[in-house]
């Protein structure tokens, strides 16, 4: 080839560049512009052969538009990209106006509602939320708390042990043991909320579960007494049932001035004196009813002064401190607070209950 041959080279490699329209075409250009036998790749070859006078500036021209025909080629590849991308997304219709998906949003479950607001409530009274382990083992869940392997309290606490026995590690029964590791754990005086899981061997009706939740309660100071622990109570329960649920019935009942407790003796080894502590009513305002078996009382949760040997085995010395605690059934006290009547909703995982609870 000669310097004479050159623009029409030139001219025809352009060309075709710029007619190429999808990158398909414009790959089948690049192949004869610049692959092995390209008219391009040709030209650059040829310069070896050229008359001597023209040599000089046939190798620099030729050079020059090979580059340029590369760039260009690189230059036409992107823009048809660009250009399919742009097709594509005026391709796509936009209906500005078509109302969203909305993301389906849960709900907090009804055990959780309440053990915030009684988190709440007791934050207040200078308590603090502690958590502790699910599997125990049976110093902590039995022993310290006064029930040795001997004791008939055990048979109230139908225990899921795990394997292997000799562990003697288990599903906590209760969540009493919380109680002597918050007491070997932290200085006194205290007072530490314990909510949590429990469990029990147990048959499952309406109103029993394997598993259920109870909140303790522990105070500990120097100069603790029972009317201290029967005052707390009274706050607690009136402040958790004034909390206006619109699903169950009757709103009336729902203010802190209605709730009154009473105390019966009650045999719960880890505590001297112990006693169930009753709630009047709600549902009926203790006129009797149902739900209270027309007592115009509730069952509603076990407390009493921490027992010497108790505060001994979490490392306390008893000559100074003195402390009460309190085990409440959550559980139970969702059902009487939204008007449940079987316990197995609970933890059933049925949607259609748990949805109500907005
Ligand atoms: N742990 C007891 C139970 O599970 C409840 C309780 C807690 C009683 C604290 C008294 C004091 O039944």
């Amino acid at each position: 080839m000669t310097l004479n041959d050159l623009p029409s080279l030139e001219l025809d490699a352009f060309t075709a560049i710029e007619a190429a329209l999808d990158e398909a075409t414009l790959r089948d250009v690049e192949v004869q512009l610049l692959g092995k036998k390209g008219s391009v790749t040709g030209l650059v070859k040829s310069v070896a052969e050229a008359p001597k006078e023209e040599r000089a500036e046939l190798g620099k021209r030729s050079n020059l538009l090979k580059k340029a025909v590369t760039e260009a080629i690189d230059a036409r590849r992107s823009h048809l990209r660009d250009a399919a991308i742009r097709r594509e997304l005026d391709d796509r219709t936009f209906d500005i106006t078509l109302p969203g998906t909305v993301p389906a949003a849960g709900t907090l479950h009804p055990l959780t509602l309440v053990q915030e607001r009684l988190e709440e409530i007791v934050t207040a009274m200078g308590f603090t939320v502690l958590d502790y382990p699910e599997v125990e083992d049976e110093w902590h869940n039995f022993e310290a708390l006064n029930i040795p392997a001997d004791h008939p309290a055990r048979d109230s606490h139908d225990t899921f042990w795990l394997h292997p026995r000799e562990h003697k590690l288990l599903l906590r029964t209760h969540t009493s043991p919380g109680q002597i590791r918050a007491m070997k754990e932290t200085v006194p005086p205290f007072r530490a909320l314990f909510p949590g899981k429990v469990f029990r061997y147990e048959a499952v009706d309406a109103s029993h579960e394997h598993t259920f939740h109870q909140i303790e309660g522990l105070f500990v100071d120097r100069d603790v007494s029972v009317a201290n622990l029967i005052h707390a109570m009274t706050v607690m329960l009136g402040q958790i049932f004034s909390a206006t649920v619109e699903q169950s019935e009757p709103k009336r009942a729902r203010t802190a001035a209605n709730v009154k407790v009473r105390l019966r003796p009650g045999y719960f080894p880890f505590v001297e004196p112990g006693f169930e502590l009753d709630m009047s009513c709600l549902l009926c305002g203790g006129t009797g009813c149902k739900v209270c078996k027309q007592s115009g009382w509730v069952e509603t949760l076990g407390c009493g002064l921490v027992h010497p040997s108790v505060l001994r085995a979490a490392g306390l010395d008893t000559a100074e401190w003195q402390a009460w605690a309190f085990g409440i059934g959550l559980s139970r006290i969702v059902m009487m607070q939204y008007g449940i009547d079987d316990i197995r909703h609970l933890m059933g995982g049925d949607l259609r209950f748990l949805r109500q609870f907005r």
